[in-house]
């Protein structure tokens, strides 16, 4: 496992020489330690970034070679997915299975944004018609420049991918900053690009804290463009930030996301994508649906088996066979979701089931899936993003009522609904307010379709083209044939 900084294609100590812990979260053990970066070491890595793109070949690289490169990267990350996924879980917490997933799809990411390099070579140009005779126009699409990335540690290798792979389809040289949780996998994207033959300063990771290393690359001068995923708290602050030199921006924050079950659904389809859309990866997901509306007459019936399905999960290390659930990231992840579950009490939420730490499961951060019903509209659990698997259960009697609770959030990340009639499933998807809308089912998630969300979730799309045109700048050339004199200073 690495254990350094990766700048200009060199492993590098942190200037401080300061190391911080890698913890497993099944039993808080201290598994390696990495490189701290501070301001200087960001600062190195930004500079090596600016050098690759000001005066090295990345940028100038035809689509197709720049895709060369993507797709050896993709193939190694999918040669080394069972150790990446491993690695993954010691770093996690999450199930072996979610975990192969991941780095699949990000060896999948890897490889759709080399396509998309490739069609650059004959897309990145368009004709534009004009209103004036003698004018011609084309719009050109070149690369932003260096680019900053946060992300989060709840998909720690994909949610690199997300950023880095269409960056550097773009042209762009980037500075990857993964969290402080989660660094592991993200670091070996240094191994990776080396052995694919990126050139030095195209791709930096710097491993450290929020204020150290997250804080001085939103703030440096020399980054043009920042691509940022987790909370909103700093996703606003990072938006500041970026307001000083006008950086642009893409935020990907929380979500409190509605999934809305209409009674014709059957029930054990309803219990699956329930069940999927909370606990899956600890809940620990951005567009998780944690707010569920079921409509009167399946309500009991619904809620009973959840019950009883929810009571079955099987909890435990990553590693081990059948194990659904493992624990939450970290301590502190796993206080705030307890910390959350007793507010729901305390405000009157009715715990159907779970609520605590799994009996037997106390010497890592593991927490039973939980639900709430009758959780107040206007109290913590039902409004608050809490980012583990504790999901909100209530009734409704019309479609509207149905709409209205389900837009009533400050966040729109994502939304689904459940129902048999398509008319209605399609006119309650056009009315939900959230960037991600799915219908009979909940969370799936496809390189190729858009990604992002309305409200305080976010600002910007990613993954599809829309994730590579956040990395490229629009050039307007315009030219004049001459045919005759522009005589507004210069009369004939
Ligand atoms: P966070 O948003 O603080 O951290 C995400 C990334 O931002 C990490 O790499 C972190 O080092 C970096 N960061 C922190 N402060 C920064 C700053 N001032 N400037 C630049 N970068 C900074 O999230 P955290 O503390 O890991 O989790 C807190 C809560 O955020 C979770 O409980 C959850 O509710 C939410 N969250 C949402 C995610 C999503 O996918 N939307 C992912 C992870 C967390
Ligand atoms: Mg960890």
């Amino acid at each position: 496992m690495q254990d350094k900084l990766f700048v200009n294609n060199e492993w590098v100590a942190a200037t401080s020489g300061e190391v911080f812990d890698v913890v497993d979260p099944s039993n808080n053990a201290v598994v390696h330690k990495v490189a701290k970066a501070g301001p200087a070491d960001v600062d190195a890595a930004v500079k090596a970034a600016r050098a690759a793109f000001d005066t090295g070949p990345w940028p100038k690289l035809s689509g197709a070679e720049r895709a060369a490169v993507l797709r050896k990267m993709g193939d190694e990350i999918a040669a080394r997915t069972d150790e990446l996924a491993r690695m993954e879980v010691l770093d996690n917490g999450k199930p072996l299975p979610e975990a192969v997933w991941d780095i699949e799809d990000t060896a999948g990411v890897f490889h759709f944004y080399a396509d998309l390099a490739e069609r650059l070579d004959n897309d990145a140009e368009e004709e534009i018609a004009l209103g004036m005779e003698g004018f011609t126009s084309k719009a050109v699409k070149e690369p932003v420049g260096v680019a900053g990335a946060i992300i989060p540690w709840n998909f720690p290798m994909l949610m690199a991918s997300w950023k880095v792979a269409p960056a550097l389809a773009a042209g762009c040289t980037v500075v990857l900053k993964p969290s402080e949780v989660t660094p592991l996998t993200a670091l070996e994207l240094g191994a990776i690009a080396l052995k694919a033959g990126l050139p030095a300063g195209a791709l930096n990771i710097v491993t450290g804290l929020g204020p150290d290393a997250g804080a001085p690359l939103t703030e440096h001068p020399d980054v043009d463009k920042l691509a940022f995923t987790g909370s909103v708290p700093t996703g606003s602050r990072i938006m500041a930030a970026a307001a000083r030199d006008v950086k642009t921006i893409s935020l990907e924050l929380g979500g409190k996301s509605p999934l809305v079950v209409f009674a014709d659904t059957p029930i054990e389809e309803a219990i699956e994508w329930i069940m999927f859309g909370i606990f899956w990866n600890q809940g620990e997901v951005c567009s998780a649906t944690s707010r569920v509306l079921i409509e009167a007459p399946i309500y009991d019936a619904v809620m009973a088996r959840l019950a009883e399905e929810a009571g079955k999960i099987k909890i435990g290390h990553g590693l081990e066979d059948g194990v659904l659930l493992g624990p939450q990231v970290n301590k502190a992840q796993q206080g705030k979701i307890l910390a959350a579950i007793e507010k729901g009490k305390a405000e009157g939420a009715r715990l159907v089931c779970g609520g605590g730490v799994p009996e037997g499961f106390e010497q890592g951060c593991y927490v039973e899936p939980t639900i709430f019903a009758d959780a107040p509209l206007d109290g913590h659990v039902w409004n608050e993003e809490i980012f583990g698997p504790v999901v909100c259960v209530r009734s409704f009697t019309t479609e509207d009522e149905a709409v209205a609770l389900a837009n009533a959030s400050e966040f729109g990340l994502a939304a689904a609904v459940m129902s048999a009639d398509t008319d209605r499933a399609e006119r309650v998807a056009r009315a939900f307010q959230a960037g991600i809308v799915w219908i009979n089912c909940s969370q799936p998630t496809f390189t190729e379709a858009p990604w992002g969300g309305y409200k305080k979730s976010g600002i910007g799309r990613e993954l599809g083209v829309w994730g590579l045109n956040n990395y490229l700048e629009t050039k307007q050339i315009t030219s004049y044939d001459r045919s005759k004199p522009w005589g507004w200073y210069i009369k004939e």
